[in-house]
């Protein structure tokens, strides 16, 4: 487990630095998520808890996709507690900004894709996770906006 740990916080801290010099991810900090928590600390811990469920439950995923696919979940890019039209429906709409937004920065697995898309799931009836990875960062990211909506 110790092992594994160090592993995953080495490839979780090459993994977040890359983002954050290679993209717009460090805009995420000037958003509110939950609570008073950053859309940049929320993807963090959305992606570590992912990881967690990953290796407690001995599941066979691509951790590299499950990593970014976790940081990059949230990747809408704006605050929608701001009234604004093109905020309405955040709940529903912001899996396909946030996937739009990736698709601009990176080239993603089909797996970070499908991560991103159906995290919201059931709320996005149609669009439900078709991996393992996807189902783990959809039940990770309710673990984590609980936790913060309710943790002040
Ligand atoms: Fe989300
Ligand atoms: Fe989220």
């Amino acid at each position: 487990m110790k092992h594994h740990s160090t592993k995953f916080d080495f490839l979780f801290s090459k993994t977040l630095a890359s983002l954050n010099t290679t993209s717009r991810f460090p805009l995420t900090k000037h958003y509110i998520q939950h609570g008073s928590v950053t859309v940049y600390d929320h993807s963090i811990r959305v992606a570590r808890t992912s990881y967690k469920l990953a290796l407690l439950l001995h599941l066979p995923v691509d951790l590299h996709s499950l990593m970014r696919g976790g940081l990059l979940h949230d990747y809408f890019l704006y605050d929608w507690h701001e009234p604004d039209k093109s905020h309405r429906l955040h709940g529903f709409r912001h899996p396909k900004t946030a996937l739009r937004n990736a698709n601009e920065d990176f080239n993603l697995t089909a797996i970070e894709q499908n991560i991103i898309l159906t995290h919201m799931f059931p709320l996005t009836l149609f669009s439900y996770p078709s991996c393992l990875e996807a189902w783990i960062v959809c039940i990770a990211d309710k673990i984590c906006a609980t936790k913060e909506t309710f943790h002040r």
